[in-house]
């Protein structure tokens, strides 16, 4: 089957984002489609500021910056992707969402052409009926922030074939990324295990185990981890952790992915992590103090 030339990346919020600037900057000719204009305008912004702050960190020439967003392209229209040889999608976790763009794209992408999902926590199967090309359907998992963490996780459905996967595990490597092989279970691997470990930290925290501070140095410190549960899960977005705990809780009708109360009460209060400014930290301040959290 043909290799990988040209990507179209569907949806351009944080991770379409990222995910649109690895693949440009490895040379691929990339097509963003957003909603609206703005929105394109928002996500092509997101990557200048990305690469502007790569520069003045030296992490990125000025070269490389130049050839990346040369290779960038941003659309409204989804027949403006046509001709894309991967398409990855990285919209809204919500499977109707993602299925009705499946069925939509296949109408109009090349027989050979590879669909790709980003999904953090639904399964892939559950799109590859609605993809109407279940040997070519693939999952694709990257880490946020895209252009710094390494690893993409491979996703293998029992219909994907092997063409298709040795293709994706090329791109991935082409894109400088390390792939490693997962089942299409929910969770795959890294958030099977982190998922459950950041809902065990907030269970500590209610019944009173110790302090956010303590915890959080506690994980750092003793375990050698870059940053303790709480900083991680303020990082991650705690609406997004929320909503892939659900997910996989329903899947597997086992308490260790029930999301405790308390990161409930803190979606609901707006306090979503550093995105909204405020989580288990407030980051008003600087450094960051613990939020009250009335425990
Ligand atoms: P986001 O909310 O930042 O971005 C989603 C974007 O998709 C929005 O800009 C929205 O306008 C756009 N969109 C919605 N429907 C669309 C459509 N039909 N066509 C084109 N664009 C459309 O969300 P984020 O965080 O980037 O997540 C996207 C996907 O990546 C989700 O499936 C999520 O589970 C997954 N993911 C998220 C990670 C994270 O750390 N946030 C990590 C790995 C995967």
């Amino acid at each position: 089957m043909a290799k990988i030339k040209k990507v179209g990346v569907i949806g351009g919020g944080l991770m379409g984002s990222g995910i649109a600037q690895v693949s440009a900057a490895a040379g691929f000719p990339t097509t963003v489609r957003e909603m609206s204009e703005d929105l394109c305008a928002k996500s092509r912004q997101s990557i200048e500021k990305t690469l502007a702050k790569g520069i003045e960190r030296g992490k990125v020439t000025v070269e490389e910056r130049d050839k990346t967003l040369a290779n960038l392209r941003f659309a409204t229209k989804l027949a403006d992707l046509a001709d894309s040889d991967i398409f990855i999608e990285a919209v809204v976790e919500d499977l109707t969402v993602k299925n009705a763009l499946w069925s939509e794209l296949d109408k109009i992408a090349s027989q050979d052409a590879i669909f790709a999902s980003n999904t953090s926590s639904l399964t892939i199967i559950a799109m590859a009926t609605a993809s109407g090309r279940a040997d070519r359907m693939i999952g694709l998992h990257f880490f946020n922030p895209v252009p710094l963490m390494k690893l993409v996780e491979v996703v293998r459905t029992i219909t994907t074939s092997e063409d298709t996967e040795r293709r994706a595990m090329d791109f991935v490597r082409a894109l400088g990324k390390e792939p490693v092989r997962a089942r299409d279970s929910s969770g795959f691997i890294v958030n099977l295990l982190l998922i459950p470990y950041m809902l065990d930290a907030i269970n500590a925290l209610e019944s009173g185990v110790a302090s956010v501070e303590d915890i959080d140095k506690g994980m750092q410190l003793g375990a050698g981890y870059p940053m303790g549960p709480f900083t991680l899960l303020d990082f991650v977005g705690l609406d997004t952790a929320y909503k892939i705990a659900e997910i996989m809780f329903a899947e597997y009708r086992d308490k260790r992915y029930a999301p405790p109360p308390l990161l409930k009460r803190m979606v609901l209060a707006g306090m979503l992590g550093k995105k909204s400014g405020k989580g288990f930290y407030d980051y008003s301040s600087n450094p960051p103090r613990v939020s009250a959290l009335g425990l």
